[in-house]
């Protein structure tokens, strides 16, 4: 019997990484920030009261609009809150695309756009990346979305295209562009200016990884107000919680500490970069928290099966451009220095 629409049918569900329940596991799987979130975040959750649990929350999470704002100089009628980013994507899918309106991304990328844009039955069009993940804006612009996705840093390369790029591009579409800045918090540079500066530009960020939040699930876009005010009408009625709006809210306006563990990744990632090249395994040029690196001694998914005997996780994705490498997670220097060694052991 066939229960489900042909479109669910026919299509696969989102395969998230590995969350083992050992402990000892060295986790560099799923781009998970190594280190603790602030001990503000703590606090403010231990401040949560019996009342604010036994009431529904505030549907717009406005607490956490007030920190975005002040952050990044923007207005509150500028952000919309959402249950990770993900569920961002998935308001964005559902406001903006479907059958009759063209959803459109550069790949390799982020595979839950495909997923997302599936359960629609959305019109998709994949175009290439350049040979050395160029942002293709022609063939991007040709494609006509109603809605573009570009992740920015990109995942899962770890690669970036510059600002003036993005705006370029933004400037040439005539449907909506969402950049996904999940991992932009490792990065140099952001697009977040652009958000205020064009009508179609939505900012989309998280922080489950920038923020040490991955468990609380708690992401945000930033866009011109009649584009989340749309956005809005999509949303579950109560998609963020009471724990996490304040939670979410204490970590966003602590930004020393943030700033603290950022530059922390950065530096592990360098030297993580130059240890495996080293090691026959090099990597492109990352501006995120995770290594696309490739083994030039032994196929790509036996290392990783190798690693996860050692009880070593990272992840290895079977599609084009990719399945001849391995995406590393940027962790803490000493579970780092466990992954050189078994790869220095493995390699002989
Ligand atoms: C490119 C990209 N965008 C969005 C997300 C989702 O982040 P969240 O944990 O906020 O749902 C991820 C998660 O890995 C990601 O890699």
């Amino acid at each position: 019997m066939a229960f489900f629409r042909p479109n669910i049918e026919a299509m696969d569900g989102y395969v998230p990484g590995e969350q083992p329940t050992d402990p000892n596991v060295v986790k560099l799987n799923t781009n998970e920030n190594p280190y603790p979130p602030s001990p503000r975040v703590l606090e403010a959750i231990a401040a949560v009261t019996p009342e604010q649990l036994r009431r529904y929350p505030d549907p717009l999470g406005n607490a956490f609009r007030d920190a975005a704002a002040s952050v990044h100089g923007v207005t509150r009628d500028m952000v919309l809150c959402g249950n990770g980013m993900d569920d961002i994507l998935n308001i964005t899918v559902r406001a903006l695309s479907g059958p009759e309106a063209k959803l459109v991304y550069p790949v390799p990328t982020y595979t839950l756009y495909a997923v997302l844009a599936n359960i629609q039955a959305s019109m998709v069009k994949e175009v290439p990346f350049g040979p050395n993940f160029e942002l293709p804006t022609d063939a991007l612009v040709a494609e006509h979305g109603r809605v573009t996705y570009l992740a920015n840093p990109n995942a899962p390369s770890g690669t970036t295209v510059s600002i003036d790029a993005v705006a370029d591009l933004a400037r040439q579409l005539n449907g909506v562009l969402c950049v996904d800045e999940a991992y932009v918090d490792f990065a140099d540079s952001n697009c977040m200016r652009l958000a205020s500066e064009f009508e179609n530009v939505l900012v989309m960020r998280t922080l489950s990884k920038g923020y040490s939040l991955a468990g609380l699930r708690f992401g945000y876009a930033v866009g011109h107000p009649n584009l989340i005010a749309g956005l809005m009408k999509v949303k579950d009625s109560y998609n963020v919680d009471a724990v996490s709006i304040a939670a979410a809210a204490a970590a966003l306006r602590d930004q020393d500490y943030a700033r603290q563990c950022w530059a922390k990744v950065r530096d592990e990632r360098e030297r993580l970069r130059a240890a495996l090249a080293g090691l026959d395994m090099p990597a492109l040029p990352s501006q995120s928290n995770f290594l696309l690196a490739r083994p030039a001694w032994r196929p790509a998914r036996e290392v990783y099966e190798l690693l996860k005997a050692r009880r070593i996780l990272v992840r290895y994705f079977d599609y084009p451009r990719v399945s001849d490498r391995l995406r590393i997670t940027v962790g803490t220097r000493e579970q780092n220095d466990k992954l050189l060694a078994a790869l220095r052991e493995l390699r002989g």
